[in-house]
């Protein structure tokens, strides 16, 4: 499938799974694949860590504003002229957070009432108005992606979701709340939420995985609420961290110590011998999740290799996107095939 084609199947991507899997990382990897495309990019970051910044060779955390990640060339920064200042230019990526304070805030100065919203605010409102309306912080923040999304400001947005027990929630919230109001702003919101989350042309879920027993029942656990509680549209399931096939792992260290006809110290052959079978196993038990994941969620899936490595950076970042881009060129175009 065309990379272009793939990353603009929905203007939203929620990024979700367990944590420690790679969500941020592969937020950073997809929001560099569509851009390296020619879509323009928006990331949103939920809790204003730095790791999308520091893998595009930024530093600091992201703020409500937005932040450059990379810059578009020059061609495209033309195009950002005639787009006005507030559109993403092409091929670049730009990144920001949502938090549900400066949600409310921007919502109350919209809606006529910014001379009180800062002290409404201080005087911690939201905590008050939260423990009162459960949900009402995932709405606010899922009303700033839809009015962002509503408002066209990027091909493509992707959202760095918080870790999967508080994604369910999260994502969920706009129909609990959908039932509970009978009316009023609450219930608008709610309901324009809900309307985003289900329209599988608006918004979707990447889930992210590791090939490894526990990550992937979860994630198969995940799909199958996702679905059927917020009826929100899958993506291709992410299996990070895949080790990559090494040659030679038939031949025990003994063996090619002899074939090689070398002497080597006795502790550093053993030693050989025990990185071998621990990445034969290491193999063995990806291949058999893979299968079990492929098996039980019928999903595409999208390999992403185990750099071996301290950080990712923009180098790191650019082998990620690749492994992502080869596996979506080999996904069937779905359109004008049904779900
Ligand atoms: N494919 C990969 N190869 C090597 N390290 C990775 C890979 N994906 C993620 N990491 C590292 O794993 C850690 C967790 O990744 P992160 O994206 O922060 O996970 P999450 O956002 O799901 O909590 C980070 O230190 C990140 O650099
Ligand atoms: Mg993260």
């Amino acid at each position: 499938m065309d990379i272009s084609a793939f990353c603009s199947q929905s203007r939203v991507l929620i990024v979700a799974g367990k944590g420690g899997v790679g969500k941020t990382t592969m937020v950073a990897a997809l929001a560099h694949l569509a851009a390296r495309s020619g879509l323009s990019v928006l990331v949103v970051e939920l809790e204003g860590r730095p790791g999308v910044a520091a893998a595009f060779g930024g530093d600091g955390p992201l703020d409500y504003a937005e932040t450059v990640l990379k810059a578009a060339g020059a061609e495209a920064a033309d195009e950002d002229g005639r787009d006005g200042p507030a559109t993403i230019p092409a091929g670049a990526v730009r990144a920001r957070t949502i938090t549900p304070d400066d949600a409310l805030l921007e919502y109350l100065a919209d809606h006529g009432l910014k001379r009180v919203s800062k002290r409404l605010l201080s005087s911690g409102i939201v905590d008050l108005v939260a423990g009162a309306i459960p949900g009402i912080r995932d709405i606010l923040v899922l009303g700033k992606v839809k009015q962002l999304e509503r408002s066209r400001v990027a091909d493509l947005i992707l959202v760095d979701a918080p870790a999967t027990g508080h994604t369910m929630t999260f994502l969920s919230s706009a129909g609990g709340l959908l039932d509970a109001a009978r009316g009023g702003p609450i219930r608008s919101q709610a309901a324009e939420v809900v309307d985003l989350l289900s329209d599988p042309a608006r918004c979707q879920v990447a889930l992210v995985t590791l090939p490894e027993e526990m990550p992937v029942s979860e994630v198969i656990e995940a799909a199958y609420l996702l679905e059927d509680r917020v009826g929100i549209a899958l993506g291709p399931v992410i299996v990070n961290s895949c080790y990559p096939p090494s040659a030679g792992l038939d031949t025990t260290a003994d063996e090619a110590v002899r074939a090689a006809d070398v002497t080597l110290d006795d502790g550093l052959v053993t030693a050989l011998e025990e990185a071998r079978q621990f990445r034969v196993t290491r193999e063995e038990l990806q291949a058999g999740q893979i299968e079990r994941l492929a098996r039980e969620l019928p999903l595409p899936q999208l390999r992403v290799p185990f750099l071996f490595t301290d950080a990712i950076g923009p180098d790191q970042l650019d082998l990620l996107s690749d492994a992502l881009g080869e596996g979506v060129a080999q996904l069937h175009d779905p359109s004008g095939v049904a779900p």
